[in-house]
């Protein structure tokens, strides 16, 4: 795969299930202030749940990853950044039920049910006609060179290879950065949701959904 937007050795391809492991510590480094509050600080358990996650997402959330590495004199690197698109048929039903039962076996019940309601947001209803754009993540070291960019303009092309009109996003209201690129490359406000439990929990009150015609 090849986008023709990356130089300097980047590299573009769809990911296996063996970099379900990488990409999951790739969305907490990215989501760490997210996720340090959901599970108390313990990041090794935001990994497992995340990598089963990722894992869920491919078997029946209808989400492809994409990744990008780096070619060097070495080889190619680990996964240096990653996005998932939602092309597919979904069972959000099933989802739900398996991400629930991952967090009880992680956390035990309290826990758990405190760590679900905070990773129900935001809330996304799924429209046939529309791709849907998840956890894009670059890690720090490579930020600012275009990488996600160029895996925003793959996950707009694998939307219209589905024949899907539309692609829509989630941002938090506090993401500068994203919000940023996303208004740059053309993703207009759709609509906002308000959450005063992320407000308190995570200092996230306003999610934003953002949308761009394909
Ligand atoms: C947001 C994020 C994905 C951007 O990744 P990136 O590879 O650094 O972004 P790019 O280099 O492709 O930048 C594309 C555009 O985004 C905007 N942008 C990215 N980082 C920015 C920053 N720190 N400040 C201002 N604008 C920024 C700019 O418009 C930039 O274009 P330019 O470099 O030509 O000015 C990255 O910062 C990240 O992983 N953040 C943590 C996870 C996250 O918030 N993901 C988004 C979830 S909705």
């Amino acid at each position: 795969m090849d986008t023709g937007l990356l130089d300097e050795g980047f590299k573009l391809r769809k990911a296996t299930p063996e970099d379900n492991r990488v990409i999951a510590g790739l969305v907490v480094e990215g989501f760490v202030d997210k996720f340090r509050p959901v599970f108390r600080g313990r990041l090794d358990r935001a990994a497992d749940v995340m990598e089963r996650w990722v894992a869920l997402e491919h078997s029946i959330g209808g989400v492809t990853s994409l990744i990008v590495e780096h070619e060097t004199d070495g080889g190619l690197s680990a996964p240096l950044a990653s996005i998932g698109v939602r092309t597919g048929h979904s069972d959000d039903e099933a989802l739900s039920r398996k991400l629930w039962g991952t967090l009880r076996e992680q956390l035990g019940l309290f826990p758990a049910l405190r760590s679900a309601t905070l990773l129900s947001h935001p809330r996304y209803n799924p429209i046939k006609t529309e791709a849907y754009v998840e956890r894009l993540v670059v890690t720090n070291d490579y930020k600012r060179r275009g990488l996600a960019r160029s895996l925003l303009y793959e996950a707009e092309a694998l939307g219209r290879g589905a024949d899907k009109s539309s692609i829509g996003l989630h941002v938090s209201g506090i993401n500068h950065e994203a919000l940023t690129l996303y208004e740059t490359e053309g993703y207009e406000e759709i609509s906002r949701q308000s959450s005063w439990l992320t407000g308190y929990a995570l200092g996230i009150r306003d999610w934003i959904y953002l949308k761009k015609s394909l």
